[in-house]
């Protein structure tokens, strides 16, 4: 049985829809903090039980049975996501399980100066200390996150942030049937993964570019101090330490942590990964 935690979050629920197409259904389970939202997947006639990443107990219960865990990275940062993601390498293990499937970062380093990286790399120093087989997914920089950046642009025609890099941004949909490569194929990959990337890296000049050229409406970049920026999320009212967390994007990515293109990703789809330009377009069609 394999096993995906998250699938009630976006990246989990696009890897067990492509899951699905792949093995049947009673092969399948998932683990989820709010079991009511995954009726559509109980109704399919997947496994969902309840289990979630401080609750030790939970996950053994939601893992039992499992043949591969895919563990999403949980949403939170620091020591927290590790304790976090600690607890659910050993529930994976306690269950038996013989590989266990991680979302890592193209970016993991623990001398990186965005906080999520060191997350990611710590969490693959318990993988390989944690003695199962494992297969660290290290994911480009989410496309998602290049939209976030965009913010208002295409809207207000200016495209305001601190200095940054180029960034090899990859969409979830991608990165999710990878994944679901990854545990339906045995040998594909395994350990850690090479950057599993789209084809270019791409930094905000380069974005607000192909926001201009597809919106037909000219869009400017616009440069502020890291100062400047942050002040404008705490006015906005994103927590300070979050604020300050977003700020290691930007000063990571104009290290080159996020530059990286690999075709990896493109051999294992067989196809070329999306681009940001698609991705602007579906947002402009939405
Ligand atoms: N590669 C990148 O560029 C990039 C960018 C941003 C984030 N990420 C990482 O990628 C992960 C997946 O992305 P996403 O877009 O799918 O995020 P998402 O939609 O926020 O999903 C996160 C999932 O984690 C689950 N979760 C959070 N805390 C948990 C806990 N204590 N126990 C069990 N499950 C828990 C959430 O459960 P609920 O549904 O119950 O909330 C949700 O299903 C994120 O969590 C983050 O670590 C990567």
């Amino acid at each position: 049985m394999i096993i995906v935690t998250g699938a009630t979050g976006e990246l989990g629920r696009s890897i067990t829809e492509r899951l699905l197409e792949r093995v049947p259904a009673a092969q399948l389970g998932v683990s989820v903090r709010s079991p009511e939202k995954a009726d559509w997947l109980s109704e399919r006639g997947v496994r969902v039980r309840q289990g979630d990443f401080d609750d030790a107990a939970s996950l053994r219960h939601a893992f039992e049975g499992a043949s591969q865990v895919l563990i999403v990275s949980a949403n939170t940062t620091g020591e927290a996501a590790l304790r976090q993601h600690r607890t659910a390498i050993d529930a994976a293990r306690a269950a038996g399980a013989e590989r266990i499937v991680y979302t890592s970062h193209q970016g993991a380093n623990p001398a990186s100066l965005f906080t999520p990286m060191t997350d990611h790399a710590a969490t693959e120093a318990a993988l390989q200390a944690s003695g199962v087989a494992f297969t660290s997914l290290r994911h480009g920089f989410y496309a998602a996150s290049g939209l976030m950046l965009m913010g208002q642009a295409m809207q207000t025609g200016q495209l305001i942030a601190p200095k940054d890099g180029p960034v090899s941004w990859t969409t979830h949909a991608d990165l999710a049937e990878a994944a679901a490569i990854a545990l339906t194929d045995a040998g594909r990959l395994d350990g850690l993964t090479p950057p599993l990337t789209g084809a270019s890296a791409l930094d905000l000049a380069d974005l607000a570019a192909i926001g201009s050229q597809l919106s037909g409406r000219p869009i400017t970049r616009v440069f502020v101090s890291d100062e400047e920026y942050q002040a404008g999320m705490i006015a906005r009212g994103v927590p300070e330490p979050q604020a300050e967390m977003l700020l290691g994007l930007f000063a990571a990515s104009r290290q080159g942590e996020f530059a990286a293109v690999d075709p990896s990703l493109e051999r294992l789809l067989g196809r070329p990964p999306m681009t940001m330009r698609d991705v602007v377009a579906a947002s402009l069609a939405q």
